[in-house]
């Protein structure tokens, strides 16, 4: 890749368009989320935020979602972070599901080219922001998808369409589970930590690559890893550096909250051995 392609993702800016401009917009909205929806607690319950978030594109994508039966409808946003919005959905079975939508804004793309470039399931590239991040969540749908395969416990990838990823919704009521940064631990939670970095590696032949206190959530059935755009095969060539990086910054977190740990250096080389 070139730095004229890398110029590619600079040029390409998406206006947002108000998806409830027109009446037959409108009624798609009102389809997706509907008045029987349970409303947040957290004020990021109303329509204005929710179409204010969104693309056309990307509401076109929700709708075209509940005319496949993905999911029934959208409750609303339970998270609104700078490259993307967690939504809870509900899908025809009653069951809660996470919609992670990944915003298409140039912003902070260009951090995640290194974790893509290098990965031999991603070869064959397709220019402009709009598909590297609708490659970006097709990746975390199929890294999630490698990690059930191996029983390594992360959400359920449940379907994936541009730049919306539908997951298992860990936690209750549209309340996410806490994260370990948000929890008391243990020496339990470290254990299952290092465990599943090992599984990782060893079984899916992945490395997260943002393995951090902030994408683990802590539930009564054992922590469960997430996040997973950012993981790459074991055989990109900046591997090893982000498997020393995951290892130094969870071992630093559990370090600090006062348990015993061992040596990263140690972690480590019995992890690749
Ligand atoms: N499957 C899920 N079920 C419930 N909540 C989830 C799920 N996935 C993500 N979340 C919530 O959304 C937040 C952001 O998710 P995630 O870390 O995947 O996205 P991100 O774009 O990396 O955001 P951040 O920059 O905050 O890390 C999480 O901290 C968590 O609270
Ligand atoms: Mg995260």
């Amino acid at each position: 890749m070139s730095s004229d392609d890398l110029d590619d993702f600079e040029n390409t800016d998406y206006e947002l368009e108000k998806f409830a401009d027109s009446d037959d917009n409108l009624a798609k909205f009102e389809k997706i989320f509907a008045k029987k929806r349970k409303v947040l607690e957290n004020g990021f319950n109303s329509n204005k935020v929710e179409n204010q978030v969104l693309d056309k594109s990307t509401m076109f994508t929700m709708y075209e979602m509940i005319n496949a039966k993905v999911i029934s409808y959208v409750n609303g946003i339970v998270k609104a972070g700078k490259e993307s919005v967690l939504f809870w959905a509900v899908g025809p079975d009653g069951q809660n599901i996470a919609l992670k939508v990944y915003l298409v804004s140039t912003v902070s793309f260009k951090k995640r080219i290194p974790y893509i470039i290098g990965d031999p399931r991603f070869t064959r590239l397709k220019h402009g922001t709009r598909n590297m991040v609708y490659l970006w969540a097709k990746k975390e749908f199929r890294n999630l998808r490698q990690c059930v395969r191996n029983n390594i416990p992360v959400p359920k990838p449940i379907h994936v369409s541009k730049n919306v990823l539908a997951l298992e919704f860990i936690g209750k009521n549209g309340v996410p589970a806490p994260t370990l940064h948000e929890t008391e631990i243990d020496e339990s939670d470290y254990t299952q930590a290092i465990d599943i970095m090992t599984k990782l590696y060893r079984d899916a032949r992945l490395v997260h690559g943002d393995f951090s206190e902030y994408n683990v959530f802590k539930t009564d059935s054992g922590l469960i890893l997430f996040d997973l755009g950012s993981a790459v095969d074991t055989t990109h060539p900046n591997a090893q550096n982000f498997l020393e990086r995951d290892i130094k910054n969870i071992t630093y977190f559990f370090a600090k909250r006062g348990l015993t740990v061992k040596n990263p250096t140690d972690v480590l080389s019995e992890m690749i051995s």
